[in-house]
């Protein structure tokens, strides 16, 4: 027997914790190649997380157990975590030009002016996104902000579960570290996840996010509104949605189609308000740069599997609409795995994300 202690690599696990989800994904070197070993999800009961705080931090450690049960081949209690974004704060600023790590002191200074909280009241993180040009005298730096009294319920349930939580990041972070392949965009991207509770929105440009953001509109509420409009129970409601999903066909796709309209329409004004907003409020440079113009978006979460959503988003929006590929930083697991759909993993974008943040990723294709 041959044992290959060098190559032995625990795997890294991403959790994507959510007010109504748990979502974990397992990733593992092959030889050499980054690859997703299993992924797993579980709905979480009402009552336990609510508009991103924690309301039961038993019950939560219990509902990880489970996920961790289920998720085959774990072989590490070492897991990265989400945080949501609705209770997180978001900046880039502009730093004169110094060495790194006072950088990262000044900026705690700074925070205080961005934050709607006392300092002593959150936890910070900062990261510099590019080392300065010659002809640039800033850097950019990313600050993320979280209340301490959000966070350390989740820390709480974690290690309640038998886990060890190494790292933990907003949402919008770690689904743009999944979606945006090699971490570059030269143009930027506007950045959708629609999930079952509510939506995020990010632009990522460059090697950075740029701006996050979120409103309560979700696939739950369309559901919502279906049954309202059809006169159906919630889960027959759900049912159409998964059938027929948004698309102009005739009988009952259409009448689905008809029902959902008008909120289909307010969610892409949403959208295009938040686009305007980000671009009005961009650097010079930028707002003076057609180029600069955000033309593209990138549609992950469960609602972008809602057939004929993308398409119309597109038409409406008159941006290039794709829906995400969670795979887009691990090119060999989509030439070797057939198996594994992109579309089935659009929920799972964010835990991908969590899980690479343990990797350094070496090349692309
Ligand atoms: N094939 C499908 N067709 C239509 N809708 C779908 C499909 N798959 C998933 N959905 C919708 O996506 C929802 C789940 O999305 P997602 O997993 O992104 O939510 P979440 O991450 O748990 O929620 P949030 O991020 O808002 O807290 C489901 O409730 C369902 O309405
Ligand atoms: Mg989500």
């Amino acid at each position: 027997m041959k044992f290959d202690l060098l190559n032995l690599h625990p795997g890294t696990f991403g959790l994507d914790i959510s007010d109504r989800s748990l979502k974990a994904v397992l990733l593992k070197k092959h030889r050499k190649r980054l690859r997703i070993e299993s992924f797993r999800g579980i709905l979480l009961p009402e009552g336990v997380i609510q508009g991103g705080e924690v309301q039961d931090i038993e019950k939560l450690a219990e509902f990880i157990k489970k996920t961790v049960t289920k998720l085959r081949g774990l072989d590490t209690r070492q897991v990265i975590v989400s945080l949501p974004e609705e209770k997180s704060f978001i900046r880039l600023l502009r730093m004169p030009v110094m060495p790194a790590q006072e950088i990262k002191e000044a900026v705690r200074f700074e925070a205080e002016n961005y934050i709607p909280f006392s300092i002593d009241k959150v936890y910070i993180d900062s990261q510099i996104i590019l080392s300065p040009d010659k002809d640039k005298d800033y850097a950019e730096v990313l600050l993320a902000a979280l209340p301490r009294k959000t966070v350390d319920p989740y820390v709480n349930a974690l290690y309640g579960a038998g886990l060890i939580p190494v790292a933990m990041e907003t949402e919008s972070q770690a689904t743009a570290r999944a979606l945006i392949k090699g971490s570059y965009t030269q143009k930027p991207v506007f950045i959708v996840d629609m999930g079952a509770t509510s939506t995020n929105f990010s632009v990522y440009s460059g090697h950075s996010l740029r701006f996050t953001s979120f409103i309560p509109f979700s696939t739950n509420s369309l559901t919502a509104v279906l049954a309202k409009a059809l006169k159906i129970g919630p889960s027959e409601a759900r049912k159409a949605q998964f059938l027929y999903g948004f698309q102009k066909k005739g009988g009952r796709a259409k009448r689905v189609f008809e029902a959902l309209l008008p909120a289909v329409t307010g969610f892409i004004e949403e959208i295009n308000k938040h686009i305007d907003y980000y671009q009005t409020h961009s650097s010079q440079e930028t707002k003076n740069n057609a180029d600069m113009d955000v033309r593209e978006l990138i549609f992950c979460g469960g609602g972008a599997r809602i057939k004929g959503l993308a398409g119309f988003m597109s038409q409406e929006t008159g941006l290039i609409v794709r829906k995400g590929n969670p795979l887009a930083n691990l090119p060999w697991e989509e030439k070797l795995n057939k198996k594994i759909s992109k579309d089935e993993l659009l929920p799972f974008a964010t835990a991908v994300g969590l899980a690479l943040r343990g990797y350094k990723i070496e090349s692309y294709d």
